[in-house]
């Protein structure tokens, strides 16, 4: 559970959003078992709403792990459609193909290994959605890349802003999470706050996701 929302409240939205498929659960259970930071079920259904109401064609995700939320993600496809997902971490890339194969939906993702970063310069858009679930140090230097590869009315979703809280000052006694992480995640939220071409919104569900839509002129 978070420290954001109480633990009663997380328990009752896990009420109403309880049947994610055998696939998902299990990529869960065993992310839990190996303390992988995967998004939650609640912040997947987010995602899958999201790319559902810009009717998603085409989606980029930083940040693969074993390929959770890519499942949600790339369940809010048509058929013809693609997720591209970036991990650099080559154990994980190829668990999360095997998962996407095992969801079914291995025809509409590409798993690309390596450096997003310099990935990121290869990549062409237009994306219709951008998922941000990297390295927290990378937010801000990918910021503007990610939002020349929005279409108008794309949106931008980037997970863990709120950072269990610790991106407010004091709001833990004694911060647990590192320090370099916690900076970074507070100065992306400033300047995705302020970027003169997107129109944000944070949403306090678990670790803090924030939506953002890119200006159409
Ligand atoms: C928070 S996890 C992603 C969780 C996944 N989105 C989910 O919820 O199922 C972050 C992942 O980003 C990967 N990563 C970190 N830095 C990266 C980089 N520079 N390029 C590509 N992947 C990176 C890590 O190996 C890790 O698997």
């Amino acid at each position: 559970m978070g420290v954001i929302v109480p633990d009663a409240v997380e328990r009752y939205l896990a009420t109403l959003n309880r049947s994610h498929g055998a696939v998902l659960d299990d990529i869960a259970r065993a992310g839990a078992q190996r303390n992988l930071p995967l998004v939650d079920a609640e912040v997947g259904a987010l995602l899958r709403v999201l790319a559902t109401a810009v009717s998603a064609t085409r989606i980029l995700e930083i940040g693969t792990a074993t390929g959770y939320s890519g499942i949600w993600l790339a369940g809010a496809l048509p058929p013809g459609g693609s997720l591209f997902t970036l991990e650099m971490d080559q154990d994980r890339a190829r668990e999360a193909r095997e998962n996407f194969t095992r969801a079914g939906l291995a025809d509409r993702v590409n798993v690309i290994v390596g450096d997003a970063k310099l990935l990121l310069a290869k990549v062409s858009g237009p994306f219709d959605l951008i998922f941000q679930d990297g390295d927290k140090q990378l937010y801000t230097p990918m910021l503007d890349r990610l939002v020349s590869l929005l279409r108008p009315g794309g949106l931008l979703v980037t997970d863990n802003v709120l950072w269990d809280g610790e991106v407010v000052p004091g709001f833990l006694p004694k911060p647990v999470r590192n320090e370099k992480d916690t900076r970074a995640i507070a100065e992306y939220n400033q300047r995705v706050a302020s970027h003169p071409e997107l129109v944000t919104a944070v949403v306090p569900l678990r670790d803090g996701v924030s939506i953002s839509v890119k200006r159409s002129g």
